[in-house]
C-alpha cells in the first residue's frame, strides 16, 4: 500500500471516530439497512458471494455529506441480514483514480476476489479522464491495485464508467456505462480472455439504438445477466423526461429483457421498465449467489434529488442501501422478492389477523411505536379500495376502479404530501419493510416495488391504520431487530 493510500485511510478512519457519537445519536439512523459510518454513501459495488461469505461494497465519501473523490467502503455477511463492517477496501490515492474510485463489480478467479472499478480523474479545468482499473484480493479484506486495464475506446466521451464483469464459457465480458461522442447514453460491451487485456466490441444498447428513440444523455451502472433463459440488461439512464406515472424521479433505474448475441455484439430488447416506483432508488447491482439466486441491491437515493435537504445531514451522514432482493422471472415479468433470510431478524409478532373487514371509519392497530417492522397482507379478490397509514408519514393506497396503487409520503423538503404511483389491476398481496427512516413495499409477489425514505415526526402516534372497502384475508406484522 502506498503512503498516500495509508494516509487517506487514516484520515477517513479518523473522520468516522470523530463523528461516531453524533451519527449514532440520530433517531433516523436505520436499524437493519446498510449505511455509511459517516458522510455520504451512494451506489452498491462489488456485490459477490466469495468462499461462502457475501461481500457488499459501497461508494463512500467520508469527509462530507456531498459527492467527491469516492472510497470503496466494505461490508460482509454470512446471511445477507447481519453485516460486519470491514476495513476500507479502496481509497483514491493513485494518479489514475485521484478523483475517485468510482463504481464497479467483483468476480472470483483462481480463488481470488477481483475488483473492477472506474478510476476517475478530473483536472482543475474540468477535463475528465477515465480508467477501468483492477484490484486483486487473496483474503477478501486487503486489495492490491493493479492499475488501469481499459483505456477509453474511440467513439465515447470521458463519461465512461461502472464496469460490470461476468464470465461466459472461457471468456470474460464487461459492460460499461457510457456516453457516445454525440452525447447520448450507451452501454459498451468489452471482452477478455485473461481479465487484463480487453477488447471493445461496441455499444450494445442506448439512446437511438434497438428501436429506442431519444433515451438520455448518459447511462450509468449497467448490469447484464441471464434469468431463466432471458438476458436482462439493467441500466440507470439520465435525461429521461417524466411521462405520466413513469420517470418521476430526476434519474431512473430500470431493465430491458432481450437476447445478447455474443458473436455479433448485439442486444435485441423490449421496452425499458422501471425497477422501482418509489422516490429513492438508483444504480442497483446484482450477483449470482452460491444457491443460484440472482440477488439485487440498490442505492436508496438518487443523485442530485434534494440530497442537500435530507434531515440526516445534520448528524453528518446521508443515504443507505436497499434490502437485498431476489430476482425471479414469471409470466413475462421480472419479480423482486425480499430475500428469505430476512425472516431471521424478526422479533416479536405484533399483529396477526384474519378476515379483517375494511371500512371508511378505519381500523387502528397498535404497533407499539416500533420503528422497524415487517408486514405482510393478503387480500380477498374483492378489495375495491385500500389505504394503510403509518406513523402519520406514509400512506399506501389502492383504488381498483382506477387500477392505481400509490405511495404517498410527507415530503422531507416541504412537509406536504407527495406521491408516486403505478398501474395495478388487482391488489392481491402487499409486503412492506419499514425502518426508522425508510420503507420498501412489494406488491403481488414483487411485481411492483416502491422504495422511499420517510422521516416520521418524533411525536407521531405509533399506529398503523387501515381504511377501505373489502377484506384483508390475512395480516401479520413483526418487529424487526438484527442481533
Ligand atoms: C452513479 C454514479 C456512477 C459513478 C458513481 C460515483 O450514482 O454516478 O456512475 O461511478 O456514482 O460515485
Amino acid at each position: 500500500m502506498t503512503e498516500r493510500e495509508q494516509e487517506l485511510i487514516r484520515l477517513a478512519e479518523e473522520e468516522v471516530e470523530k463523528n461516531k457519537e453524533d451519527v449514532e445519536r440520530d433517531p433516523y439512523r436505520l436499524r437493519y439497512h446498510l449505511m455509511p459510518p459517516v458522510g455520504l454513501l451512494n451506489d452498491p459495488n462489488g456485490f459477490i458471494q466469495w468462499n461462502g461469505t457475501y461481500h457488499l461494497f459501497y461508494q463512500w465519501m467520508p469527509f462530507k455529506t456531498g459527492h467527491g473523490a469516492k472510497f470503496w467502503g466494505h461490508y460482509s455477511s454470512k446471511n445477507l441480514v447481519t453485516w460486519k463492517h470491514e476495513p476500507i477496501a479502496l481509497a483514491p490515492s493513485e494518479w489514475f483514480e485521484k478523483n475517485g474510485c468510482y463504481s464497479g463489480s467483483a468476480v472470483e478467479h483462481d480463488g481470488k476476489m477481483i475488483l473492477f472499478y472506474t478510476g476517475n480523474v478530473k483536472d482543475a479545468d474540468g477535463t475528465r479522464e477515465t480508467y477501468q482499473c483492477m484490484a486483486v484480493s487473496e483474503d477478501g479484506v486487503t486489495f492490491d491495485k493493479k492499475g488501469p486495464v481499459v483505456e477509453l475506446p474511440e467513439g465515447y466521451t470521458a463519461h465512461f464508467r461502472d464496469p460490470k464483469v461476468w464470465k461466459k464459457g472461457s471468456d470474460w465480458y464487461m459492460v460499461v456505462g457510457a456516453q457516445s461522442d454525440d452525447l447520448t447514453g450507451k452501454v459498451a460491451l468489452l471482452k477478455s480472455a485473461d481479465l487484463v487485456k480487453w477488447e471493445h466490441l461496441g455499444a450494445i444498447a442506448g439512446s437511438g439504438m434497438n428501436g429506442l428513440g431519444d433515451f438520455g444523455y448518459m447511462w450509468e451502472c449497467p448490469d447484464l445477466f441471464k434469468l431463466d433463459g432471458a438476458d436482462v440488461l439493467i441500466a440507470s439512464p439520465q435525461g429521461l423526461e417524466a411521462d405520466g406515472m413513469k420517470y418521476q424521479n430526476i434519474y431512473q433505474a430500470g431493465y430491458f429483457i432481450g437476447k445478447l448475441d455474443y458473436e455479433n455484439a448485439t442486444f435485441e430488447h423490449g421496452d425499458f421498465v422501471e425497477l422501482d416506483r418509489g422516490f429513492e432508488f438508483y444504480a442497483p447491482q446484482t450477483t449470482l449467489d452460491e444457491k443460484g439466486r440472482r440477488l439485487m441491491v440498490g442505492w436508496m437515493g438518487v443523485p442530485e434529488q434534494d440530497e442537500d435537504k435530507h434531515p440526516t445531514i445534520k448528524h453528518r451522514w446521508i443515504h443507505a442501501l436497499t434490502l437485498p432482493r431476489e430476482l425471479k422471472w414469471a409470466d413475462g415479468k421480472l419479480l423482486q422478492v425480499p430475500v428469505e433470510e430476512l425472516a431471521l431478524i424478526r422479533k416479536d409478532q405484533l399483529i396477526e389477523k384474519s378476515d379483517l373487514q375494511l371500512s371508511d371509519d378505519g381500523v387502528g392497530l397498535d404497533i407499539r411505536k416500533s420503528k422497524a417492522l415487517e408486514m405482510s397482507l393478503s387480500f380477498e379478490k374483492d378489495v375495491a379500495s385500500f389505504e394503510l397509514e403509518l406513523s402519520e408519514t406514509v400512506q399506501l393506497t389502492f383504488d381498483a376502479s382506477e387500477s392505481v396503487f400509490s405511495l404517498r409520503r410527507k415530503s422531507f423538503v416541504t412537509g406536504e404530501w407527495e406521491s408516486r404511483s403505478c398501474r395495478l389491476q388487482v391488489l392481491a398481496e402487499l409486503r412492506a419493510y419499514m425502518d426508522s427512516s425508510s420503507i420498501e413495499v412489494f406488491l403481488n409477489g414483487g411485481e411492483e416495488v416502491f422504495t422511499a425514505r420517510i422521516f416520521p415526526d418524533a411525536n407521531a402516534a405509533g399506529m398503523l391504520t387501515l381504511f377501505g372497502e373489502g377484506t384483508v384475508g390475512e395480516m401479520k406484522v413483526w418487529e424487526i431487530e438484527p442481533e
